[in-house]
């Protein structure tokens, strides 16, 4: 299935809204896609006219955003449910020896599963080389690159299967990458130091090499979920495609260099990385829904773009929550439960909400035999893959609430929490992650909420007579809203202008401790104390657990924005907001349909 036979079973099932209306590659059509994301049961976005009016380029290529739009799309993308795929995978992996003709039988059709998953190298050109640009004819401006955030540092190519291949030839990998338009042939790659694409360019460097490089966007839009799909370092991604659509993926082999991409992509853009070719790449809004600063990354040079006929450019758009990646990273987090037990056998279910950006929170039901078992599950999963960027990890027991009932499962936690709950250490952090003082590593927080209920012992007043008291402590102190005030454990969060570190003010709350159990300190800027969603996003983001957690008689949590006053030496970065006059005219001219109270849920403009 490529891309335009997918549009056409989605647009017959109602999935997809097509836009004639010329519109900017330049944020008119990532906004579009950004809001339209945003809403229940949203659709896939085809805009048939992309446009770029400064440069007055109007494109032949449309665009599709959101093919990952919703629940229901995702398991149609996927052809049946995650779980489904979960167990097809937890089945290959406890396969034991057959004992009976009905277990050999068995055995056999899942392994005849795993066999399919193989891709098959085709000798002929694939559909994706209908079309070729070589040499003086490489022209990016030809693909409707988009820029997503109007602090960008440029175009992004945001949906970019990346396909490289080890220095022996012995391994192909394929990872999503974002890569930025540098000019008409060159690209810079955002592979991040921890990822497969980054440590095969290593040993390119290493030998002095040049390393080819492929970049597939479009075809089956399974191809881009299987290029986030965080497996292993030497097991390429298509061999997931394979075991899901259960028929082999065809790859074809690229024009100018060894790689093999799947034959149906859309737009193939291949090239090679000087290892001593780097450029400053950013700033980008990225899914952390923040900028990230401006970082040397390797330059790629294009040797040849290679197009089928009537391609589709198949984008994305990261920023705050909740985006497409919500969909995309529900499966990954179905379908890699098994592959996770095979590290934590006691774990029976996790979940990473959305709004704590995935890494930044999960929680997880595991059912503990021993004391301390928590903890072992703790460091077992701050150690696995990717799975070791997880910043904050909650655990509780079997007899929990459903993971996604949220306002239950949050009573359930704060109901059994003591000082003896919290495990603070270090560990490697997400390159993206902005909280930790030192770039790549930082504070890991671990709640084991697995045993009894506790008794409660903080007094509950209500929001203005705490606020009263409070407010004369401190001046920097704006603000307060009180949370699950019904639990052992409520939580206050406290909006503050701040002046000074938020550990003064902490301090001095120490007082009233007979009142107060969790304390939050935000920022008043930028923050709305009714808006639990976006602050889940806001504290999840911006705390380093090591500085800005204190169990003491309070439980005190900073997620303030930091600076040279916190001692924080790097550079804190904004949060990315929609350009309020594209919004304005968007909504003038009819083509998005939201209010002011959806632009402020999920904070799209700056108020
Ligand atoms: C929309 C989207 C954009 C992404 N952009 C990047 C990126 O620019 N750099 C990066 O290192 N990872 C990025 N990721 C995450 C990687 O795709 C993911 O970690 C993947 O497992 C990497 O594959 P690898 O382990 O084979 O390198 C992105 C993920 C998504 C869903």
């Amino acid at each position: 299935m490529n891309l335009s036979e997918f549009l056409k079973k989605a647009e017959d099932k109602g999935f997809v809204k097509v836009i004639k209306e010329p519109l900017d590659v330049n944020l008119e059509i990532p906004h579009i896609a950004y809001i339209e994301v945003k809403k229940d049961n949203s659709k896939i976005l085809l805009f048939k006219n992309p446009i770029d009016r400064k440069e007055n380029i109007k494109y032949d290529i449309p665009v599709v955003m959101n093919c990952f739009a919703n629940f229901e799309i995702t398991e149609f993308i996927f052809g049946k449910h995650p779980d489904r795929i979960a167990k097809d995978i937890e089945e290959i992996l406890h396969i034991k020896p057959p004992s009976s003709l009905y277990e050999k039988l068995s055995t056999l059709s899942k392994l005849f599963k795993v066999k399919n998953a193989f891709p098959k190298r085709s000798k002929k050109r694939g559909e994706c080389q209908e079309i070729i640009y070589k040499e003086d004819k490489v022209n990016l401006d030809v693909i409707p690159i988009l820029k997503t955030w109007e602090k960008d540092g440029g175009k992004f190519i945001t949906a970019g299967q990346i396909y490289t291949i080890s220095i022996d030839g012995q391994f192909q990998n394929l990872g999503l990458y974002r890569l930025q338009k540098l000019s008409k042939d060159k690209l810079i790659i955002h592979w991040q130091i921890h990822k497969d694409g980054s440590h095969f360019f290593n040993e390119y460097k290493k030998a002095g090499k040049k390393m080819p490089i492929s970049i597939g966007i479009g075809g089956d839009p399974l191809y881009f979920w299987c290029g986030q799909a965080p497996l292993p370092p030497k097991i390429f991604e298509l061999l997931l495609y394979g075991f899901i659509r259960e028929e082999n993926p065809i790859l074809v082999k690229s024009i100018t260099n060894d790689i093999y991409i799947p034959h149906d992509l859309d737009i193939v853009i291949e090239g090679e990385i000087d290892p001593n070719e780097f450029h400053p790449e950013g700033p980008f809004g990225d899914h952390t829904g923040y900028y990230t600063p401006v970082e040397n990354f390797p330059v790629m040079t294009v040797k040849a773009i290679t197009i089928r006929k009537n391609p589709i450019y198949m984008a994305t758009v990261v920023g705050k929550p909740p985006l497409e990646d919500k969909y995309m990273g529900w499966a990954t987090e179905r379908i890699f439960l098994p592959l996770l037990r095979t590290t934590a056998p006691d774990l029976i279910d996790y979940h990473m909400p959305e709004n704590g950006c995935f890494h930044n929170l999960l929680i997880a039901k595991i059912s503990p035999r021993y004391k301390g078992h928590s903890k072992q599950i703790m460091h077992a999963l701050w150690g696995v893959g990717q799975m070791s960027f997880l910043k904050h990890a909650i655990f509780v027991n079997k007899d929990a609430p459903p993971l996604t009932d949220y306002y239950r499962i949050a009573q359930h936690i704060l109901n059994r929490l003591t000082e003896k709950s919290f495990l603070i250490t270090e560990g490697i952090v997400d390159q993206l992650d902005h909280a930790s003082y030192e770039e790549l590593v930082g504070g890991k927080l671990g709640v084991d909420a697995t045993g009894g209920e506790v008794e409660k012992t903080v007094e509950v007043l209500d929001d203005e007579t705490v606020f009263d008291m409070i407010k004369e402590l401190d001046p920097d102190i704006t603000g307060l809203k009180q949370y699950m005030i019904e639990t052992a454990n409520p939580i206050t969060v406290i909006s503050v202008n701040k002046t000074k570190p938020v550990r003064i003010i902490f301090e001095k709350l120490k007082k009233f401790s007979r009142y107060l159990r969790i304390v939050i300190f935000v920022d008043e800027k930028d923050n709305d104390l009714n808006n639990p969603y976006m602050l889940i996003w806001r504290v999840t983001n911006n705390i380093d657990s090591l500085h800005d957690v204190w169990i003491e008689e309070i439980w005190g949590v900073d997620a303030t924005g930091k600076s040279e006053i916190d001692g924080y030496k790097r550079e804190w970065p904004e949060d990315v907001f929609c350009n309020k006059e594209v919004i304005h005219s968007l909504m003038d001219r009819k083509v998005i349909d939201v209010d002011d109270e959806f632009l402020k849920k999920f904070q799209i403009i700056r108020i």
